[in-house]
């Protein structure tokens, strides 16, 4: 059983799933080592599913690193970025041009964990735990992974296309939609470190470099130097280009982007952090606690609507 293609066999595994499994279902609250009893394994099987899919795609380290991510902005992290409908109206859809992807992957840990555990561990939870192996096999810090999140049944286009944060969000702006995820300016921070691996498409930015007032104009505050460079690559609507958004050392989870980021270099951000001085408003953080404390903060932004077995018991 892959992860939820349609809504109602993801349903109907999560529902016999509670039955079986009353450790799972009386569960409250998220812990490390969530599935130790009924699914001893399970951090293993992701960790060697995601070392698998690596070495054969690598480029899919930034995206699945996504996946988590634009899961957890929209309804909290319940997996239901990976909902699917047979007239396209959910979540997933709302990203379609927009380089979301790596749910096969995702299938493909949910069937290895299934056949080890059937049942047992949730698609959000999974997601999470990508996250986590994606950080640590490009060279990131390991930390430990607080499980025992219960997927949502709900997943809406247009909640995602309200509730995710568009690129040319300013500070302001970022930081209230992170505040209200409780979500610090310093979470902030150490999330758009994640900006560490991966591509861009140039329309994310290609403002920046073409029409950033509206008058044929650049965005002065990016490097101009980096600016010619990018221009080099993304041409005006230029749909399709990718552009690695840590130029260099876009496959490894260091701390570079931070760097850029006071370079005046970042491809996002940029009317809003690139000042003279880098991060005004936002907190500094020692290199260390940059890395440690990355994605930890999205812990935090679990769903209500996700979390609760019980509510999925009485709605059905
Ligand atoms: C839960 O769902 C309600 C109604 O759809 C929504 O207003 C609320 O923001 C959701 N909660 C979270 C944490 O996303
Ligand atoms: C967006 O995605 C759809 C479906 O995959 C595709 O047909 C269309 O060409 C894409 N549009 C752009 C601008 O990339
Ligand atoms: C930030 O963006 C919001 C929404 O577009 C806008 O209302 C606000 O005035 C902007 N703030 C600054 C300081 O530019
Ligand atoms: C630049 O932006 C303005 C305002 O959004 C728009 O009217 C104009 O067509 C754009 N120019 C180009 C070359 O895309
Ligand atoms: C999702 O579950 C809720 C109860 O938690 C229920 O009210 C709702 O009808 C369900 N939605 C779908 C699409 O199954």
């Amino acid at each position: 059983m892959a992860c939820p293609k349609l809504f109602l066999p993801c349903l109907l595994l999560q529902l016999t799933s509670l039955f079986l499994v009353p450790e799972v279902a009386h569960g409250q609250g998220l812990r490390v080592g969530f599935y130790q009893k009924a699914c001893p394994n399970a951090e293993a099987i992701v960790k060697e599913a995601i070392a698998q899919v690596l070495s054969v795609a690598p480029s899919l380290s930034g995206p699945l690193l996504r996946l988590h991510f634009h899961d957890c902005f929209v309804r909290g992290c319940e997996g239901s970025v990976l909902l699917d409908s047979p007239t396209h109206q959910t979540e997933k859809y709302a990203f379609r041009n927009h380089s979301l992807r790596g749910y096969e992957t995702i299938d493909r840990v949910k069937t290895a964990l299934e056949k080890a555990c059937p049942g047992i561990v949730s698609c959000a939870d999974i997601l999470a735990l990508v996250a986590r192996d994606i950080a640590v096999s490009t060279g990131g810090v390991f930390y430990d992974v607080e499980t025992g999140r219960r997927d949502g049944n709900v997943s809406i286009l247009t909640e995602a296309r309200r509730d995710l944060i568009p690129p040319t969000a300013n500070i302001t702006t970022l930081k209230a939609d992170f505040a209200k995820r409780g979500l610090s300016a310093k979470d902030l921070v150490v999330l758009s470190g994640g900006h560490t691996i991966g591509t861009s498409h140039c329309t994310a930015f290609s403002n920046r470099l073409y029409n950033f007032t509206g008058k044929s104009d650049a965005d002065p505050k990016l490097d101009s130097n980096y600016r010619a460079r990018l221009k080099l690559s993304c041409k005006p609507n230029d749909q399709t280009t990718l552009v690695e958004m840590d130029p260099g050392s876009a496959r490894t989870f260091d701390i570079k982007y931070f760097e850029l980021i006071a370079k005046r270099r970042p491809l996002y951000f940029g009317r809003r952090t690139s000042r003279r001085r880098p991060n005004q408003g936002v907190p500094r953080l020692p290199n260390q606690d940059r890395r440690v404390h990355f994605l930890q903060g999205l812990w935090s932004v679990d769903g209500e609507n996700g979390s609760d077995w019980r509510a999925h018991r009485n709605g059905w």
